[in-house]
């Protein structure tokens, strides 16, 4: 199978991209559309057959479920039940990076949620992906459109890197916004649990309701056995406190800001996240930083931390998953 990249930016662009994808989805088959925070691969969330081919695409384990994405709200009750204090968050932070882990209706196929009980949903504000999934008029199942266990794609060129020859289309939108996937919570009685941190942060959500965080979510370091090793380059990362330990060479450096007088020629390639220690901007570029070292031919990458607080705390867990977890093996 080749797979076709078209543009989806000038509005000729867009309509044309939007015909040939929504083609496509109608006819049981994979697309990768662009999100506000990642690349994703969609199909037609009701339709078994054809949610199946992401995970061959994927080669995603079974047990790994899916995000719904909805044309629009009036799909929520239809694909979940009512869950008290979900109305307001979704008012304030659809359509956005936020997705909800809600008790699933009969509708939606045990294939995407695994088999659980509750299906994530979640409602994209990006404009290719809304004119694909208002003219498709039904949900669709998309994880990110990588394969299994690597680097989100956070560009068109990511996703052919990924899964060139697997997928018939990639529409392209441009690189994604906030370049971290979205915040998934479950919500239970005033009380969000957060799942997996992302652009909306625990600030943002403490408004809401008193917020924790799940084991999973990486806001406490796990201990390093237990690290779920994901988001990984190819090359082992490890941590700069770490990296001295080793003498693998040459190494690599995924810095945050630059530090004046500083020596850093021990590097053969050097990504700042942000000269200016803007964390947006350090999320928006992180996963397409990492690509780039991954192909620079050093033995190893070593990370900054960054702040812990607001999106450096999203920061901070997908570095860790991606982190090695013995540097010096
Ligand atoms: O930003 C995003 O969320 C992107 C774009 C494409 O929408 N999607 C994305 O999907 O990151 P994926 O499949 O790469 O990650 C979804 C995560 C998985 O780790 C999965 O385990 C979790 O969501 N998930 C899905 N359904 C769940 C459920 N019912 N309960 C708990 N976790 C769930
Ligand atoms: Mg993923």
């Amino acid at each position: 199978m080749k797979t076709l990249t078209l543009p989806a930016s000038a509005s000729d662009d867009l309509s044309r991209a939007v015909l040939a994808a929504t083609g496509l989805l109608e006819r049981g088959e994979v697309v990768a559309l662009p999100t506000e925070t990642v690349y994703g691969l969609a199909a037609d969330a009701l339709n078994p057959d054809a949610v199946l081919k992401i995970f061959a695409a994927k080669e995603r384990p079974f047990f790994d479920p899916l995000i719904v994405h909805l044309p629009a709200i009036d799909w929520l009750p239809r694909i979940t039940e009512r869950e008290p204090g979900v109305e307001r968050l979704i008012e304030r932070f659809w359509p956005g990076p936020l997705t909800l882990v809600l008790p699933k209706r009969e509708s939606v196929p045990d294939l995407v949620t695994s088999g659980l009980p509750t299906v994530a949903v979640r409602m994209s504000a990006n404009s290719v992906f809304r004119a694909v999934i208002e003219r498709f008029g039904k949900p669709l199942a998309a994880p990110s459109a990588n394969r299994f266990g690597r680097i989100s794609p956070t560009a068109a060129r990511h996703v052919s890197a990924e899964l060139d020859g697997r997928i018939p289309l990639i529409l392209d939108g441009g690189p994604t916004r906030f370049g971290l996937e979205s915040t998934i919570i479950s919500v239970r009685a005033e009380r969000i649990c957060v799942l997996r941190s992302g652009p909306i942060t625990p600030e943002q959500l403490a408004e809401f309701g008193s917020v924790e965080f799940s084991q999973m979510a990486g806001k406490t370091p796990d201990a390093p056995g237990q690290l779920k090793s994901h988001y990984a380059p190819r090359t082992p990362l490890v941590f700069a406190d770490v990296a001295g330990e080793c003498s693998a060479t040459p190494m690599s450096l995924l810095g945050f800001v630059p530090v004046t007088g500083k020596d850093y020629s021990r590097f053969v390639a050097i990504e700042w996240l942000s000269e200016s220690g803007d964390l947006r901007e350090a999320a928006a570029t992180l996963f397409a930083k990492l690509r780039r070292l991954d192909e620079s031919g050093a033995g190893m990458i070593v990370a900054e931390p960054v702040p812990e607080e607001g999106l450096g705390i999203a920061i901070m867990d997908r570095l860790r998953k991606a982190a090695h977890r013995d540097p010096c093996a």
